[in-house]
């Protein structure tokens, strides 16, 4: 109409100021605060990097100890909330309920969401923080049957996740710390990527004024898809489906991503942004290989069909002309297998992650005073008409 930029899908629009993350897709930078995403994978802590996405800078000692105690002091959620998830099926995808329960959470703590005073705006970020492990795996629980497991205040944030998981009433559960290690990794190398498909959910229906719960929730829904916080699933399925190593099974594959005839696609690779390589795959391959090797599963199938399919699809010139690298999911999903996750609960996982991004993001929104997100269109409909009335 002329009256507009027309940018469908947001390819070359910016929706906000922001100065939580930077992402140079070009040179596959990703730098949070300032700081590379690789220097935090490797020398700070999910938990750390938490409050430096939330406040900006990382925290003293003092303010570490107080940040990481108040998320501890908000792990527990309402004995309601058990009542909540009785009813859905067993079998729902976590997913499903997650969307509920997550957005069920403002049902309960409305006693801080004066979303204009600062103070209110950090109790309901370090809730959700603290809540959406126990959230995760009671999700978990409910799907095999299992009693929910209270969280436990002496373990860091991805143990206690771990022993939430796969801990029960009848014995002692010790956490295995390569596993640990390797979870607190996976939450770091997910939890924010600027304006996402989520995050911008979140964005927009937080500009609304709505509560903070209810907004997470959106997030959770959008990051759902198989084209985001879904396509780890996705691998794994991929990988199953593929299932035999020889070449030219694996190559058959590569064909058919490449067939525009066929709607398959190669899972956890290219991304909108990343145009060189994703800077949070390196270091979550570099990690399925540790991590693999010190559980003794070095040679698990999956992953000897997922290094040859990138050592053939980085070789192949349809990838290479259209910048297609593996991006951050194409190794977590394996990691998460060897974790004993089942697949059904990766996207559940992103969005644990992923939830300090999106609250992040939230209050960098609201205290900024932004203005409510309302995008125009172009209008393709009918020109105006009368109603037939038969006269
Ligand atoms: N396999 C085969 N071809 C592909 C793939 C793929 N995974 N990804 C893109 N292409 C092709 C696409 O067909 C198109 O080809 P052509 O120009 O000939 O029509 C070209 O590459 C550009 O793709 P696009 O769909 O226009 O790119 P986009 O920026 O709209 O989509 C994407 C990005 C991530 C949705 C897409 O690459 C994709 O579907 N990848 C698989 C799903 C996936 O791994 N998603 C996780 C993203 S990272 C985690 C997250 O942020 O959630």
């Amino acid at each position: 109409s002329g009256y507009f930029t027309y940018d469908p899908g947001f390819v070359s629009t910016a929706s906000c100021e922001s100065g939580i993350t930077f992402i140079d897709g070009a040179n596959g930078t990703l730098l949070h605060r300032g700081y590379p995403i690789g220097q935090l994978a490797h020398h700070s802590s999910f938990t750390e990097m938490a409050y430096l996405l939330l406040n900006g800078e990382l925290p003293s000692d003092e303010q570490y100890e107080d940040f990481s105690s108040r998320i501890r002091n908000h792990t527990m959620v309402h004995e309601q909330i058990a009542n909540f998830f009785k009813g859905f099926r067993r079998d729902a995808h976590p997913m499903a309920v997650m969307c509920g329960v997550a957005g069920a959470l403002s049902a309960f703590y409305h006693d801080n969401l004066d979303i204009t005073q600062q103070h209110d705006r950090q109790v309901s970020a370090i809730r959700l923080i603290a809540k959406m492990p126990t959230l995760a795996a009671m999700c978990y629980k409910y799907n095999i049957g299992q009693p929910f497991m209270y969280p436990r205040n002496d373990l860091d944030y991805a143990e206690n996740f771990l022993y939430m998981m796969f801990g029960n009433p009848c014995e002692e559960f010790r956490v295995n710390p390569v596993m640990a290690k390797a979870m607190d990794r996976i939450l770091m190398l997910h939890a924010d990527h600027e304006q996402n498909a989520s995050t911008s959910t979140v964005r927009l229906a937080g500009s609304t004024g709505a509560n903070p719960f209810a907004c997470i929730s959106a997030g959770i829904a959008a990051l759902w898809g198989p084209a985001h916080g879904g396509a780890n699933e996705a691998v794994l399925n991929m990988l199953a489906e593929i299932g035999d190593e020889s070449e030219e099974n694996i190559q058959r594959y590569v064909d058919r991503a490449k067939d525009k005839n066929d709607s398959f696609r190669l899972m956890g690779f290219g991304h909108r942004v990343y145009r060189n390589f994703d800077p949070r795959a390196r270091v979550m391959k570099e990690t399925c290989d540790e991590v693999l090797s010190e559980l003794g599963m070095g040679d698990d199938p999956r992953l000897k069909i997922a290094k040859r399919l990138e050592e053939i699809a980085l070789e192949d010139d349809y990838f290479v002309e259209r910048k297609l690298y593996p991006n951050v999911d194409f190794y977590s999903g394996i990691i998460l297998k060897a974790l004993g996750i089942p697949t059904n609960m990766f996207t559940v996982i992103f969005a644990v992650a992923r939830t300090i991004g999106w609250i992040s993001h939230w209050n960098e929104m609201i205290s900024s005073g932004a203005r409510i997100g309302r995008p125009r269109q172009l209008y393709t409909g009918y020109t105006q008409r009368d109603y037939p009335t038969g006269e």
